[in-house]
């Protein structure tokens, strides 16, 4: 299946899941968002009360983590924590610092990795992260890198997050995006960085239906879509 996978990576707010989500609908594709399963190791670790930086600790934490997916009937993805729906939670700013802070650890990532090859082994994937096209699936027939201007990217979270009753300024969240793409590209473990045959898009100043045009156009010739 994987020759037939959509790779989609980039930093925070460039568009990622929006497009991926209307993309696997048009074509049939299973979605997956990656950014979920790091949200969720991340909140466990803040329940446990767990410093986000301290390596040995989370490491400690990971055997007692079970992390499923599960796709409700309109499909959507939903994250169950050791049983427990968290998928509203997980998208609270403070689980996003988390996350991030988390993911940089090589046995956060490697603890991840099997269950998001797993679904790529399985169905035709389109799916969404930092490091899909490099590492996850580095067969992947198209692989887009997406990015945006920070302060496009933060204003468009800003709104996403507004519309789903979450509290915070648009100052909080330039600031989550700032932090996170410093932490996401310059980690040693794979790192945010475009694969060498990604295409790139800029989303800045695209509309949502131009980028959508642009991903079939890429869809048709690459996979036959
Ligand atoms: O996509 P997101 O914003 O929900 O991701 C949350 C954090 O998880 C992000 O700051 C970095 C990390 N992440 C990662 O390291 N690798 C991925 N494939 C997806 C997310």
């Amino acid at each position: 299946m994987e020759a037939k996978s959509i790779a989609i990576d980039g930093p925070a707010g460039a568009g990622k899941s929006t497009l991926a989500r209307l993309a696997a609908k048009k074509y049939g594709y299973i979605y997956v968002d990656t950014g979920a399963l790091y949200r969720t190791v991340g909140l466990y670790v803040m329940r446990k009360g767990v410093g986000s930086k301290d390596t040995e600790a989370v490491q400690r934490l990971l055997p007692e983590i079970k992390i499923e997916m599960r796709y409700d009937d309109n499909g959507v993805q939903r994250m169950i924590l050791n049983g427990e729906d968290v998928t509203e939670e997980i998208r609270q700013p403070i689980a996003s610092i988390y996350a991030s802070d988390v993911s940089a650890m090589a046995p956060v990532r490697s603890f991840l990795l099997s269950m998001q090859r797993e679904m790529a082994e399985k169905y035709n994937v389109i799916m969404d992260g930092r490091d899909i096209g490099t590492v996850v699936i580095p067969d992947a027939g198209l692989k887009i890198f997406l990015t945006a201007d920070p302060a496009v990217r933060a204003r468009r979270r800003y709104e996403e997050l507004k519309a789903k009753n979450v509290e915070t300024t648009y100052e909080e969240v330039l600031r989550d995006i700032e932090y996170r793409d410093k932490n996401d590209s310059t980690r040693s473990a794979a790192p945010l960085r475009p694969a060498s045959d990604a295409v790139h898009i800029d989303t800045s100043g695209k509309s949502l239906e131009e980028c959508l045009e642009l991903i079939g156009k890429l869809a048709g010739e690459r996979l036959g879509l």
